[in-house]
């Protein structure tokens, strides 16, 4: 199946919010626990919570589709006036359909959404080292941690940078 990037819509919410239930859990109950996972991603992760990203400004919300599924989902933004340093919020594949260039094509696409940046920054959890290693191979290098990651989790998280060509 070949899948393409395009702007997420309100008709997709439903289905993007089961497709992170379910890569959250593949991805964290090992580190989190199961119940520390359920609890995040029904509050992150709800469609009410995800109808906000559709009408927030400078940024990015976008799904990968095959026409019969959606197979991954990134969602950044930028807070600054000049759009100089993009946050990457999220970047998830579904377990199924990982290693096929999914995560590529959806991190390139959100890198050309905001052409006048010169940074793209993202928090990672260090015991999740798929996700690193995507990241390491894709010129994002550590700079320091928060203790906080996704802002009121009270999770530790490392965090990585690129430096774009802008
Ligand atoms: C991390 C993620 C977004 C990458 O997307 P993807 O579609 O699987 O990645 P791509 O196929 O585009 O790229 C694959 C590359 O990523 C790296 N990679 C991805 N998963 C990896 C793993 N489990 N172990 C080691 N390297 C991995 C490798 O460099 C790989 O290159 P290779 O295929 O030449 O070995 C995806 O695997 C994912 O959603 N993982 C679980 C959720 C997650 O951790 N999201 C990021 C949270 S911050």
């Amino acid at each position: 199946m070949t899948f393409f990037v395009r702007t997420a819509s309100r008709n997709d919410l439903e289905a993007i919010s089961s497709l992170l239930g379910e890569t959250w859990h593949a991805t964290y109950d090992a580190i989190y626990g199961p119940e520390k996972v359920s609890e995040i991603t029904t509050s992150w992760h709800s469609v009410k919570a995800l109808e906000t990203r559709l009408t927030r400004p400078e940024s990015e919300f976008i799904v990968a589709d095959d026409a019969e599924r959606i197979g991954g989902v990134a969602f950044a933004a930028s807070s600054d006036p000049e759009r100089k340093l993009v946050m990457l919020h999220q970047l998830y594949v579904h377990p199924d359909l990982q290693g096929q260039g999914i995560g590529t094509a959806l991190l390139e696409e959100v890198i050309a959404a905001f052409p006048d940046a010169t940074t793209i920054r993202l928090e990672v959890e260090e015991a999740n080292s798929g996700a690193v290693e995507f990241y390491r191979a894709h010129g994002f290098e550590a700079i320091g941690r928060t203790e906080d990651c996704g802002g009121d989790s009270g999770i530790p998280a490392a965090v990585y940078e690129r430096r774009l060509s802008a």
